[in-house]
């Protein structure tokens, strides 16, 4: 109910932009299906088109999901001069909204991955259940509920634990490392917290942890969905079980078209008609409109309602904890009513958390909470006070305040070890 409400508002949104290509949709409702993922092209073309070599690789979950990710082992840059004998490997995880496209949007001279590669580093791009390189499951179909009964909880317990497994096993001949660098950005740090603070195990395969605005504790944001929803949603009651268990957008090239044919027109409008509005936070002024341009094409990247649904809870309770079923089934699943808390006083690896004093959806008061939970970490602040939560992916100035400083700290443990 509540979600069909939401999407009729975002196509009235749309609708009122009067852009709508009639012709197109006409011949997209005729043929819906073969509009559907076709001619994609997925990371791999991309980064291919880009020039860098690139693989692709299925992850098998324990709880019956599989996800391809992709994987960039050399860089045309690196060839020229030494490569590196023992490739260190980096795993990057990509926010709410996104995949592993999320991370190339700046281009080669600007992208994490591609420095990353270009500076001897065995890169992986991770992807989560329900986005568009996560809808495929042994015993399950998309058009299940059972499928999307997942938030980012099973993407950090499940999802990463099975990505990392995979991704330290996987060793080819001058790549054999029994430990890896992990690099999240918003939702993707979320999850990590959650399969570190649980599996403490997966602690020992992580040689330094860095988190972009890491979402835990949201108290302070200024979301507007967090903040026009939470005091409804953020709790189990009927509302929230109406909303909950279902994919939130489906990722459609038509549902893309509407939302890309009124966001190119004004970029007034981009605030309000993607849900990718975090990365049109804050001042434009810094933005690479390309990049921004190429992410209203590819994105949203597919998400379950219950992902939103915890970042709401999140921000209600003002309790990092799991998800809330509702007293019942809280006692059935966790033997108590209220859900538990993730003890993320576990968490002892080398902990870098970035943040910017213009990021809206996570704050910076909310960053220093999380750390001083936290005993190894260190806080960067990026050096411009309109930073904002997008911009350690889309800004201009990214590659100078943030992906540099980080692939040094990461040279300087490689150095040392
Ligand atoms: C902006 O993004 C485009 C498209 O990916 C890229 O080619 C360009 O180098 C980027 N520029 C900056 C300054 O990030
Ligand atoms: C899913 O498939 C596996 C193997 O194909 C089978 O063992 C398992 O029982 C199935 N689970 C469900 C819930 O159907
Ligand atoms: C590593 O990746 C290759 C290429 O996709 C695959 O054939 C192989 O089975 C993988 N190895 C392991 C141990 O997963
Ligand atoms: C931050 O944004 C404001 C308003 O857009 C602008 O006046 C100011 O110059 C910006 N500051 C920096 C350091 O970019």
């Amino acid at each position: 109910m509540l979600i069909n409400l939401i999407r009729v508002y975002l196509v009235c949104v749309v609708a009122r932009a009067e852009v709508i290509r009639i012709s197109k949709i006409w011949e997209y409702l005729q043929k819906p299906g073969e509009h559907l993922h076709v001619n994609r092209r997925t990371t791999a073309h991309r980064i291919l088109d880009l020039g860098y070599p690139c693989e692709e690789h299925e992850v098998h979950t324990e709880d019956g999901y599989i996800l391809t990710i992709f994987r960039i082992t050399n860089s045309p840059i690196e060839l020229e001069s030494s490569p590196r004998a023992n490739k260190p490997k980096v795993f990057l995880q990509h926010p709410l909204f996104g995949t592993s496209d999320t991370w190339i949007l700046n281009g080669p001279q600007h992208s994490l991955p591609f420095l990353l590669a270009d500076r001897g580093y065995d890169v992986w791009l991770g992807n989560s259940r329900g986005n568009l390189y996560g809808r495929k499951h042994r015993n399950l179909t998309i058009h299940d509920t059972d499928f999307w009964r997942f938030s980012w909880h099973e993407i950090g317990y499940y999802d990463m634990a099975s990505m990392l497994d995979y991704v330290i096993k996987n060793e080819t001949i001058n790549s054999k490392q029994r430990s890896l660098h992990f690099i999240g950005h918003s939702q993707g740090t979320t999850a990590s917290m959650v399969l570190l603070s649980l599996r403490t195990e997966y602690q020992q395969l992580l040689r330094i942890v860095h988190l972009m605005a890491p979402a835990v504790y949201l108290d302070n944001t200024e979301d507007r969905l967090l903040q026009a929803l939470s005091s409804y949603l953020g709790y189990h009651n009927l509302l929230s079980q109406q909303f909950s268990h279902q994919e939130f957008i489906p990722h459609n090239e038509l549902f893309n078209i509407l939302l890309y044919t009124a966001c190119q027109q004004d970029l007034i409008w981009q605030g309000f008609c993607s849900p990718m509005a975090f990365m049109m936070e804050g001042s434009l002024r810094n933005k690479n409109l390309t990049a921004l341009q190429i992410c209203l094409e590819t994105h949203p990247g597919g998400v379950s309602t219950n992902q939103l649904l915890h970042f709401m809870q999140v921000k209600h309770s003002s309790k990092f904890r799991q998800f809330d079923f509702g007293s019942h089934e809280n006692r059935l699943r966790y033997n108590q009513r209220h859900p538990p808390e993730y003890p993320l006083e576990m968490i002892d690896v080398p902990l870098h958390i970035w943040y910017g004093e213009g990021d809206r959806t996570v704050n910076p008061i909310d960053i220093r909470r999380l750390a001083a939970t936290i005993s190894d970490v260190q806080l960067h602040r990026v050096p411009d006070r309109n930073w904002s939560h997008g911009d350690f992916i889309i800004s201009r100035n990214v590659r100078e305040y943030v992906y540099e400083p980080l692939i040094d700290i990461l040279d300087e443990y490689e150095a040392n070890t």
